[in-house]
């Protein structure tokens, strides 16, 4: 059997080592590997504009980019070369110009896109920058709460949810909540909990303006950063931003309580539940968005769970267990496992109500 990767190995030397098996294993190694080191250069063509400038007005060579983008030709030449080997721009032998087809521009050059990614990469930016955090946390046991990661987590946070809010939310999660479109267009009182930088409180002001919408969350500089984006976006009125816990915030008579990943996050999210149940009227609802997973692990051990799984070992797990209680359910926990979570706030009934490939929107009812 030839050693194709260069490891070494030869069946002779190790009679266990699968020698086809190894050469399959270290091909996927070479293609994580390559998307990890790729993940950097996707920061850098966000951050100098290079996709969107790119994106329009047809191919370019390098140097026409850079001159675009008033960045040097040298780097873009080798920036390109990069995207093109990922896939991510398109080269053309012919003439030696890059374009982007009208996908990679829809995922890559446009911010309002639903399938906008680059903020996906930010986000694991903030996981290398916070490496050794975890791996002492792992050693002693102890949480490391959402406010002692880099920025670039809040950045990629709001950055590569926006998107799949924007695409879903209005059009589809909220009407499949049950006579939920038809108070927020009369004018209802909203609380979205852990809403980050607001994100998804915007998107329900913009969609529905007579509705009024406050936006908790125990990370102070997010709010400051949701107050801003609500002031541009021109629902700085009808929306407010307070610093406060699931477990306690202050408001009470809500029609709508939403949960936007971030219920796995909380250390006592039974707490949460519990405390919901109380700030809801009696015929309010409750709406829980949490991460697509299906009941059992061994269903999970695919490509979205792989990245949910890494994201939660990262940061959802310590998020929730550097608070009180710290249960650590993990963004990957089951339908019935949140069930019992939610039941035992005294809610009545519980259901998925809708989902994308990426999310699980559940509708809880006292
Ligand atoms: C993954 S982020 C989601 C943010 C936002 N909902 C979104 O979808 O963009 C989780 C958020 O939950 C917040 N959070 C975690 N535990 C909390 C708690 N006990 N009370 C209030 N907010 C909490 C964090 O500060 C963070 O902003």
């Amino acid at each position: 059997m030839k050693d194709r990767m260069g490891t070494g190995y030869h069946l002779q030397e190790a009679v266990r080592i699968d020698q086809d098996k190894l050469n399959s294993f270290m091909m996927k190694f070479v293609g994580d590997f390559g998307a990890t080191l790729h993940a950097s250069t996707v920061l850098v063509g966000e951050k100098l504009g290079l996709y969107k400038a790119l994106a329009e007005g047809g191919a370019k060579s390098p140097a026409e980019l850079a001159r675009k983008t008033h960045t040097s030709e040298r780097y873009v030449h080798e920036w390109l070369s990069a995207q093109a080997a990922s896939g991510y721009v398109t080269y053309d032998p012919g003439s030696g110009k890059y374009s982007m087809s009208p996908e990679q521009a829809f995922t890559l050059a446009d911010e309002n896109s639903p399938a906008y990614i680059p903020g996906a990469f930010y986000l694991a930016a903030s996981l290398f920058k916070d490496e050794a955090k975890l791996t002492e946390a792992f050693r002693t046991g102890k949480g490391v709460g959402w406010e002692e990661h880099s920025s670039d987590l809040f950045i990629g946070t709001e950055k590569f949810f926006r998107p799949a809010y924007a695409g879903n939310l209005v059009s589809s999660w909220l009407p499949a909540l049950e006579g939920v479109v038809s108070r927020l267009k009369a004018g209802a009182l909203v609380a979205d909990v852990g809403c980050g930088a607001g994100a998804s409180t915007i998107i329900m002001a913009k969609a529905f303006p007579k509705s009024k919408f406050i936006g908790y969350d125990y990370h102070k500089p997010s709010l400051e950063q949701a107050r801003k984006m609500a002031s541009q976006n021109g629902v700085a009125g009808q929306v407010s931003f307070e610093v406060a816990r699931a477990q306690d915030y202050p408001q009470r008579n809500f029609d709508l309580v939403a949960f936007f990943d971030c219920l796995h996050d909380m250390g006592d999210p039974a707490g949460a539940a519990k405390h919901v149940r109380q700030s809801l009227k009696s015929d309010g609802t409750w709406m829980i968005v949490e991460p697509y997973a299906n009941e059992k692990l061994e269903e999970n051990l695919n490509p979205v769970g792989r990245v949910y799984f890494s994201a939660s070992t990262m940061i959802c797990t310590p998020a929730s267990k550097a608070q009180e209680v710290g249960l650590a359910l993990g963004a990957q926990a089951s339908d019935s496992r949140l069930r019992q979570i939610v039941l035992s706030g005294g809610f009545k009934s519980f259901r998925r109500a809708t989902e994308t490939p990426f999310n699980r929107v559940f509708e809880a009812k006292p």
